[in-house]
């Protein structure tokens, strides 16, 4: 190993976690050309960040994410802050000449997902890069890789949801559910990451959206102490707040290169956990996956005789054959949800130290893609009318 990076990490919650076993076990499965060295971490609340350093390996902690960027050390800057802070932060980032990873979605409105695309765009020595995770399942990889090699042909449709259901009215106004702090509810949470897989395993990029109906079923939730999806946003002056995020997202889409295509994002699909699903209908063949059942993808080949066609089940933990898959364990061992944010730091990595990633990588202008996929179906909500992306700049 010749490079290395410091990493200045902010926030310590749900992916601050995530994104720091990542870059524990990444060196460690994976031979890395260039090392995340977990520099400093940021947080909120001092008190639990002196347990959090010392637990995940954090050398530094700190409750000033500005200090960091003054800090010549620091040389990677990962936000993991409710969305409305992540213009401010990778701005900032990006001005003091650090490259940046930033979760998604990108930012809470379009105009901060422009104003980063831009930044990035100007700052060319700095890398940018988005958490889209889902596209290094392994499953989800070998899906990109077939649509690619054509196995499916044309692609006709695309079905997508991801379908939740902790957002019932017991569930406190967490962050999640202001748009102050999360742009949108479901739709920037849960659709980002579907349109996001949609547009990376097909290639193509959506061109309009319709049918889009947005529902906000609970509006009035109890004001938090703390919880499960985040820290209490506002002290205890009344016992109730509004919530003015969407509950669930639903819209059409079309593809440039002719494909057709539903998103469902709900988190009130009672009996639903973490149901990421995406369906790709081709004239050759089609592929389904479910994040549930992460290591499998169905393939079914349109082209084989009638007799014994059927969808197949593949295992995609064949090393040498999926992606990732060899860094792992001996072929046919499961591998889980925090992989794939370390599949994401072994990419990131590469691309730090000049090589390619295993699968493209979404920096803030692709992310900002998506970002624009979001706006034309609020849009479209809204005004209950077709929306063209080209109208969305
Ligand atoms: N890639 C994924 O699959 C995935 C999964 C979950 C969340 N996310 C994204 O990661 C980001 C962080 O989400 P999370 O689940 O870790 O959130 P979280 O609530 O668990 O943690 C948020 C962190 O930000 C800090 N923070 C700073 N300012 C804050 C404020 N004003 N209000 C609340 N917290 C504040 C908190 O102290 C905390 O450390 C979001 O952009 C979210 O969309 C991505």
């Amino acid at each position: 190993m010749s490079q290395v990076c410091n990493i200045a990490l902010l926030g310590q919650k749900f992916m601050g976690r995530a994104h720091s076993n990542a870059y524990l076990k990444a060196g460690r499965f994976f031979n890395l050309p260039c090392a995340p060295v977990m520099h400093t971490i940021v947080g909120r609340d001092l008190i639990a960040l002196a347990p959090f350093a010392d637990r995940w390996g954090w050398h530094r902690y700190t409750t000033s994410w500005k200090e960091v960027l003054k800090d010549t050390a620091t040389e990677l800057v990962d936000i993991c802050t409710p969305n409305a802070m992540h213009a401010e932060q990778a701005l900032a980032a990006l001005a003091a000449g650090k490259h940046v990873a930033c979760e998604k979605p990108l930012a809470s409105t379009l105009k901060d997902a422009r104003a980063m695309k831009n930044a990035a765009a100007r700052s060319r020595k700095c890398k940018t890069f988005v958490w889209y995770n889902y596209r290094r399942c392994p499953a989800v990889a070998l899906a990109y890789q077939l649509v690619q090699e054509g196995r499916l042909g044309r692609v006709y449709h695309i079905r997508a949801a991801y379908l939740q259901s902790w957002g019932g009215p017991e569930t406190p106004l967490l962050w999640r559910f202001q748009k102050k702090y999360a742009g949108s509810g479901a739709h920037g949470d849960l659709n980002s990451h579907i349109i996001d897989m949609a547009r990376f395993i097909t290639g193509q990029e959506i061109v309009e959206v319709s049918g889009a109906i947005s529902e906000t079923f609970i509006t009035e939730r109890a004001l938090p102490d703390t919880g499960t999806r985040g820290p209490a946003v506002s002290r205890r002056k009344k016992r109730t707040g509004k919530s003015d995020v969407d509950d669930c997202t639903l819209f059409l889409a079309r593809f440039g290169g002719g494909t057709v295509a539903s998103f469902e994002a709900s988190r009130l699909a009672t009996g639903h956990q973490v149901s990421n699903t995406i369906e790709i209908n081709g004239e050759h063949g089609a592929l389904r996956f479910d994040l549930e059942d992460m290591n499998i993808l169905w393939y079914y080949d349109n082209r084989e005789e009638a007799r014994t066609a059927g969808w197949r089940r593949i295992l995609c933990t064949s090393a040498g054959n999926h992606p990732y898959a060899g860094a792992w364990w001996p072929d046919g061992h499961l591998i889980g949800y925090e992989h794939t944010f370390v599949h994401v730091v072994v990419d990131m990595m590469a691309v730090l130290a000049g090589q390619e990633p295993t699968l493209p990588l979404p920096d803030f202008a692709n992310a900002y893609e998506t970002q624009r996929v979001l706006e034309a179906a609020t849009l479209a909500a809204k005004h209950r009318a077709a929306v063209r992306l080209s109208e969305v700049k």
